[in-house]
This record gives structure tokens, C-alpha cells and sequence, in this order.
């Protein structure tokens, strides 16, 4: 049934196959030639509901200048994986071919930036996917007044991370590049392209396509995993094509791959918070919480612990109700 696999994979996107979104491309695209030509703006924001494409543009963006041997270097920092500022620092260090053997890695970190600004001879591009994640936020501000270097910020909504910044960080004059979640018909076509890439011809109905096109709410990533879940069930039950009204089934099922993936990249505290609130059941209050997490022998501010929160919030796996002093915090599972 499959030609060929990456048509399943949601890390990846076949260059040619952008389906819609060559507007806020070309934005992207302008805005940086406009910065390279006149120096003006140094960085953009993309913001968008999950699944609406942020990371593929971004990584199109960095192919771009590539394929046009443009003279600019590029950096990808995952903010998620690497939050704390010697995390990011290395990261786009060793992107730019600066690696850090393992002794150097406590450098402090304006030394670490000093390296960064003399590790790339042309400007640098570079991207902070997830970004609301940062530890400190204040490396937002000193990336943006950095000579020579082009930063675009990725988070779903731009005030998860403006609220943590102060005025200093010129945020505001950033390039916004908002992507709105896909309509069905968007989906559709994003679903057929990669069906006609990568598998045999007949073997996906139309329903099921535009079953799925309608249940995912513009959200690519769970279409492309539903699509996944189609296929390996078809596959165990040698059924084909896949019909119609597996979809609902697939789309459920994808929905809790999704949930589950972070929390294997779950740092030590934030999976620390997360057992906690496991264990405790039910609705549970921020000084509980802190006592608890001090039993365990971890000693974070109350501000990191609401931080981690916000990021648990965030990929769903735990609720949040109430408000400042009276809020409590609880598990989702499945
Ligand atoms: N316009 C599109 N054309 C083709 N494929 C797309 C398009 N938009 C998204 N995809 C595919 O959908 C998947 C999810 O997209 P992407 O990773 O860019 O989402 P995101 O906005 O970064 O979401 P999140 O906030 O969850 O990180 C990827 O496999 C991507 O290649
Ligand atoms: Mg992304």
C-alpha cells in the first residue's frame, strides 16, 4: 500500500507541495530581503493554531536561501528540547558549524553570544520554534539587537510570549505573520497530495479523505497521523481500500498519538509536575503542588512551576481553573 513512507511523517514536507500558504511565504520572504537589502526589521513572528503550518514555513524559508545560494546562514533552535539560555546559545552555535565539546558548555553566556555573533562571517537567520517556551525571555531582546541577525519567532499565540518580555525587547515592531487553522477543502488537498505521493492508486476512498478533511478542524498534523492510522489498520486487516467510516475512528486515534508525544520530551521538573498532579487526582492548588515538588527534592520558583504549567496547558495534558491566587491545576489523561 505504501510507496513511499514519508508520506506519513509529520516532520517532513515535500518542498513542491506547499499547498496555500504562498502569501504569508512571500511576506516572509520580502521581509527578510528587506532586512538583508536595507537592514530594516530584524525579525517575524509566525503565530497559528497547531497544525497550521508554522514549522514548514519556517523550514521553506531556511531552504529558500539555500536553493538561491543566498549569503546569509541559517539556525533552527527547537525551544521546547533546548529552553535554558546556554541550551539555545549552543544549539544555534553548533547550527552555524560552532560546536561546543562538552567542558565548554558551562561558558557564560555573554561569552556564549560573543561566539555566536563571530561564528557566521553573513547575517543568520534564525528560528526559534515553539519560542514561548523560553526559560529566560530576555534572550529574546538580545537576539533582536544583535547585529546581523534575522530572528523568526514561532509560538501559537504571540501574547504567550509578549506578556513575559519587557519593553526593551522590541517585540512590537516584528513582521506578523498570523496563519489561520485550514478549511476543509485545504485539508483535502494537503491529504490527496501526499496520498497521491506516497501511496498505491485505490487505496484511501474518497470519504474517508473528506471524512477526515471535516473532522480534524484544520489542523494538518492530525490529518496526516489519521491518515497514518488509516493506513496501518488497513494494513493489519488487509482491507482496501481504507472506507469511509473508519475516519472518525482514525481521527480519535491520531488525536491521542499526538497528545502523548510530548510527553516523552518532557524535561525532569515538567514531568516531575506532571506526576505530581497524576497522582494527586483531582484539582490541586499551586502551594501543594510546590510542597510536594520540594519532597521530591526539586527546588523551583513558583514562577517556573507556573511556567511548566503553561507549557502542560499548552499540549493538553493537564487543565488550568480559577484565577491568581485561587487557581488550581489538574491532570488530562486519556
Ligand atoms: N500548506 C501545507 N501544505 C502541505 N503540507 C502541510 C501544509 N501545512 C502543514 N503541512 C504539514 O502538516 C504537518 C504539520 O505542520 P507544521 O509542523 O508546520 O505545524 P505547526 O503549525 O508548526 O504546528 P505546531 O504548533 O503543533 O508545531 C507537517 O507535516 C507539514 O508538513
Ligand atoms: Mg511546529
Amino acid at each position: 500500500m505504501i510507496e513511499n513512507g514519508a508520506v506519513l511523517d509529520t516532520d517532513t514536507t515535500r518542498e513542491e507541495v506547499i499547498v496555500e500558504r504562498s502569501e504569508p511565504f512571500q511576506t516572509l520572504v520580502s521581509t527578510l530581503s528587506r532586512y538583508l537589502n536595507k537592514g530594516g526589521g530584524r525579525g517575524a513572528f509566525i503565530t497559528g493554531p497547531s497544525g497550521a503550518g508554522k514549522t514548514m514555513l519556517a523550514e521553506r524559508l531556511q531552504e529558500q536561501l539555500r536553493r538561491e545560494r543566498m549569503a546569509m546562514e541559517s539556525a533552527y533552535v527547537n525551544v521546547w528540547e533546548y529552553s535554558s539560555t546556554s541550551e539555545v546559545l549552543v544549539t544555534a552555535l553548533d547550527e552555524v558549524g560552532r560546536h561546543m565539546n562538552y567542558d565548554q558548555r558551562g561558558t557564560p553566556h555573554a561569552e556564549l553570544r560573543r561566539l555566536l555573533r563571530e561564528a557566521h562571517d553573513d547575517p543568520l537567520l534564525l528560528v526559534l520554534d515553539e519560542v514561548h517556551q523560553i526559560e529566560e525571555p530576555a534572550l529574546v531582546g538580545q537576539f533582536l539587537r544583535m547585529d546581523g541577525v534575522f530572528t523568526v519567532l514561532i509560538c501559537n499565540d504571540r501574547f504567550d510570549l509578549t506578556r513575559r518580555l519587557d519593553r526593551t525587547s522590541r517585540v512590537s515592531g516584528l513582521r506578523h505573520v498570523h496563519l489561520e487553522a485550514y478549511r476543509a477543502e485545504t485539508i483535502e488537498r494537503i491529504l490527496r497530495e501526499r496520498i497521491e505521493f506516497g501511496l498505491e492508486s485505490g487505496s484511501v476512498t474518497d470519504e474517508f479523505v473528506l471524512e477526515v478533511a471535516a473532522l480534524v478542524e484544520g489542523d494538518a498534523r492530525l490529518a496526516i497521523e489519521a491518515l497514518g492510522v488509516g493506513v496501518d489498520d488497513a494494513r493489519s486487516n488487509n482491507v482496501r481500500p481504507i472506507p469511509g467510516h473508519w475516519a472518525e475512528g482514525a481521527v480519535d486515534e491520531a488525536r491521542e498519538i499526538i497528545r502523548q508525544r510530548p510527553l516523552s520530551r518532557l524535561n525532569q521538573t515538567q514531568r516531575a509536575i506532571y506526576e505530581e498532579l497524576l497522582d494527586c487526582g483531582g484539582w490541586v492548588q499551586m502551594g501543594t503542588l510546590d510542597e510536594r515538588l520540594m519532597a521530591r527534592g526539586i527546588d523551583v520558583s513558583r514562577q517556573t512551576i507556573r511556567r511548566h504549567l503553561d507549557s502542560l496547558d499548552h499540549y493538553n495534558l493537564c487543565e488550568q481553573k480559577g484565577q491568581t491566587k485561587g487557581k488550581r491545576y489538574r491532570c488530562v489523561t486519556g
